[in-house]
């Protein structure tokens, strides 16, 4: 049997980013469950490049506060020791949709326009990872490049929408990336590996407000340039 599109289109339009949790844990077999789904995606001559250290439990709070430490005395910028340049800049059509995703969430939470205060301490809830009980931190190895990192893209895509399947709330983090050099040291990971990303999840809250607004897309004739 074979998923119509319009099944998938549901679950599509259901994955959002979550930034409330609730504190209970998801069962390792349901995350295993989500990675068998998503290791699914294609990748560049098979490779898959994705790796992913996931935290539960003690270990989850562990992280949480020694990455609100380090982020909270760092007075780096978004993206500073990040193994992946970040964008250096958004313009136009990006710019915009930048700025309506954030003010979207801002006006949900209560942060006004220009409240730089507000707004920065609501950028610091990406290091207590949204209270979610679980992160991932995804990587790739640095000689795939842009490529590998390409396909962990896919694989992002892949693990929040098989996780909104299971009942399970996401959200991409690059923001995690900032710290990579702490990452790197604190999870072990190699330095022949990029950290791209964490996600965290767990089972949403609903009645957090950070839960209660969704993003809106560009229509599919700004996304297709017809040659027929
Ligand atoms: C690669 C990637 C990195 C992201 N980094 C962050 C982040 O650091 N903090 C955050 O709150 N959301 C982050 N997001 C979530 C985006 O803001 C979100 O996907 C976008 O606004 C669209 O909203 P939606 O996911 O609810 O559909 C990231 C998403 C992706 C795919």
């Amino acid at each position: 049997m074979t998923v119509s599109l319009s099944e998938l289109d549901d679950l599509f339009v259901q994955r959002h980013s979550c930034r409330g949790f609730k504190t209970d844990q998801v069962p390792q077999e349901t995350i295993e469950q989500i990675v068998n789904t998503a290791r699914r995606v294609p990748s560049w001559c098979n490779a898959q490049p994705w790796q992913i250290t996931v935290t539960s439990g003690a270990e989850t709070d562990k992280f949480r506060a020694e990455l609100m430490k380090m982020a909270t005395e760092s007075s780096a910028g978004l993206g500073a020791g990040s193994d992946l340049p970040f964008p250096t800049s958004y313009s136009g059509v990006y710019q915009s949709r930048r700025r309506s995703c954030g003010w979207a969430l801002y006006r949900a939470v209560g942060v006004g326009k220009g409240d730089r205060g507000a707004s920065a301490r609501e950028m610091m809830k990406n290091f207590e990872l949204f209270g979610a009980p679980h992160v991932a931190i995804v990587t790739s190895p640095t000689e795939l490049g842009a490529y590998g990192a390409m396909d962990c893209g896919g694989f992002v895509a892949a693990f929040t929408l098989a996780a909104t399947a299971a009942g399970v709330a996401t959200v991409p983090q690059a923001a995690l990336a900032t710290f990579a050099p702490f990452l790197h040291e604190y999870f072990d990971i190699p330095e022949d590996r990029m950290i791209l990303c964490g996600i965290s999840f767990g089972y949403a809250d609903p009645d957090h407000p950070a839960n209660s607004f969704r993003t809106t897309r560009a229509e599919v004739d700004d996304i297709i340039d017809w040659r027929s």
